[in-house]
This record gives structure tokens, sequence and C-alpha cells, in this order.
């Protein structure tokens, strides 16, 4: 993808909370840390933004653990990207993002991408380059779901357009789960300083998607069979993504959600740097697998 085509180049990762369905896991671990199978949580969405061409990301946790992500990520230059680190003083919403990221996002386009959310299937990379490349309005992905009470969910008609949408509706009128991806144009920063806290609390996400459907620019892109969609945060769903993939990568023996691997076929980083990656991963067995992601090129 050229990056001349491509809007949004910024994204956010939402990280913070305290992870209190995963407790004692996550007594003095940061959830998005904990494993997925065989890597950190956050690599997953990492990747999914980078699969996008987001290049320059902002990483928002907790007061308490941001420094466990500067120390995992650095400055992100090993692997062709920028980080920053923000701090969200307590859970009040993932809207919150916006308006603590808003220096960051400095009027330009923006994605957010939850820190617990997995998202696995053919032809995703295109589905998000594509909604990283629409001007103006919002994107969204629709996944089908058995459980839609505790998702936020989307109506949509028979077009294919928004008509409604509701979080966690306890008589949901739909079975389209809205995922953790969401893609905005630069008037997400002042929907969501318009926001007022809903009955739980928070500042929802729902509620800006709500605001860019009366607007008539909330486009949804809804995902077939055979897309995997995860929200990481109990110990049921860590776990189910864990064996998801560990069984695909074992059929396949390719591996899923690697930043190193992505960095390099996405070209953010040379076979030179690359090379540096696979030395900092010593003997071990994901430093196997980047030197065959290189034989193989
Ligand atoms: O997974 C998709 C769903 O994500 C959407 O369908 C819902 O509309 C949306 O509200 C959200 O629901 P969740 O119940 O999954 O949100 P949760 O509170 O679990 O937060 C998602 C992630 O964001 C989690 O990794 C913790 C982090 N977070 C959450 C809040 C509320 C923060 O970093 N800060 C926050 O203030």
């Amino acid at each position: 993808m050229s990056a001349d085509t491509q809007v949004i180049k910024k994204g956010i990762l939402l990280a913070g909370g305290s992870g209190s369905r995963l407790y004692p896991l996550t007594q003095v671990t940061n959830k998005h840390l904990l494993p997925i199978f065989n890597k950190p949580m956050i690599y997953y969405p990492l990747t999914a933004l980078m699969l996008g061409g987001v290049r320059e990301i902002l990483i928002i946790s907790s007061p308490h653990d941001i420094g466990k992500f500067k120390a995992l990520f650095g400055d992100g230059s090993d692997w062709g990207m920028g980080f920053s680190y923000a701090e969200q003083a307590a859970p009040e919403g993932l809207a919150q993002a916006f308006i603590i990221g808003e220096k960051f996002i400095d009027g330009d386009s923006v994605c957010l991408n939850l820190g617990d959310h997995i998202l696995i299937g053919d032809g995703l990379p295109e589905r998000i380059q594509k909604a990283t490349r629409r001007k103006g309005g919002a994107s969204i992905f629709g996944h089908h779901t058995s459980m839609p009470e505790r998702s936020g969910i989307v109506v949509l008609d028979k077009q294919g357009c928004a008509v409604d949408l509701e979080e966690k509706p306890q008589k949901p009128k739909s079975n389209i789960a809205v995922t953790g991806l969401y893609f905005y144009d630069a008037n997400v920063v002042e929907i969501a300083k318009g926001l007022k806290p809903s009955l739980r609390g928070e500042l929802e996400i729902t509620d800006i998607n709500k605001a860019y459907m009366e607007r008539g620019d909330l486009n949804v892109d809804l995902l077939g069979r055979g897309y995997a969609w995860f929200d990481g945060g109990t110990p049921e769903t860590m776990s189910a993504a864990s064996q998801y993939v560990e069984l695909i990568e074992t059929v396949q023996g390719i591996r899923i959600a690697c930043p190193e691997e992505v960095a390099l076929r996405m070209g953010f980083i040379d076979e030179t740097q690359f090379g540096k990656l696979i030395d900092k991963a010593g003997g071990s067995p994901y430093g196997a697998y980047l030197s065959s992601v290189l034989d193989d090129m």
C-alpha cells in the first residue's frame, strides 16, 4: 500500500484498566502483557494496526503500568515504528482515549485498537488498509456473535447501513457485535469531549459511533465466516484465543502477530535491521522462527 493514499497514519492502543476479571493473574502483571499462546496479548492488536500501515502509535495505560509498556516497546525504532505513551488516571471509558490523545492526534484522523482485542482472518490486513484509506467519517468492523449482550452491537438495514447501536443491551436487537478496532476522522476529539458519562460512569465508544451514525458517516465492514474474534478479558477467552493461535500456528507452521515479521513484510525495516532482531531473540524458538522468515524471503 502506498503511504500517499493512506489517510489514517496514527493509532492508539488502549491498555489500561485493572483486569479484575483475570485476578490474581493481574495482581502484578498488566492484562495486556499476559500471554496469548506464545506472545504478549498486546502484540495482536499492535500488529493489526501495523498491517494497516499505521506506524505512529500512542499506548495508553494506567500510571502504575505505563512503565512496563515503555520497557517492552521503547520508542519503536527497532521495528521502524514510533511509539509514544500516555497515562489514563482511571478507567473512565474507551472514548477518553481521544481526549487523552488529543496532542498526539493533533488534528489528524486516527484509529483505536483495544489492547485485549484479537482479530484473526485471511484478508484482514487489506480490510484494515481499506479503512485507513477512507477519507472522512468513521469505520468499524461488525462480527457475528452468539453473545450480543456482552458487546456493543450494531443493527444494519438491508443495504448494510447502520441504523442503531447499543452498548451491552439486555435485549439485543441484533447479533452483530462491534469489534474493538475503530477508525475516525479528526472530529472524534471534539465528539469525545462532548460526551457525558453513561449510567456505568464511562465515556462510551458506542456514543462516538452513534454520533457518526447520526451524521450518516459511519461505515460498517461486516466480517463473514472464518474470522476469529476474541477479547482476552477473561480466563476462558484468553484460553480460547491461545488454543486457536496454537492450532493455526502448528498446522501452518507460520506465526500470527509477530511484530518483527510484520515490520519486515510491510517494509518498515530492512533485512539488516531484521537480522539484529533475530540476534536479540537469541537462541529462542521465536528467534528460530524469525530466521526461517528471512530464509523464505
Ligand atoms: O471488544 C469489543 C467491545 O469492546 C465493544 O463491542 C464494546 O462496544 C466496547 O465497549 C468494549 O467492550 P468491553 O467490555 O470489551 O470493554 P472493556 O471495558 O473490557 O475494555 C476494553 C479494553 O480497554 C480492555 O483491554 C481494558 C481497556 N480499557 C478499558 C476502559 C473502560 C482502558 O484501557 N481504559 C478504560 O477506561
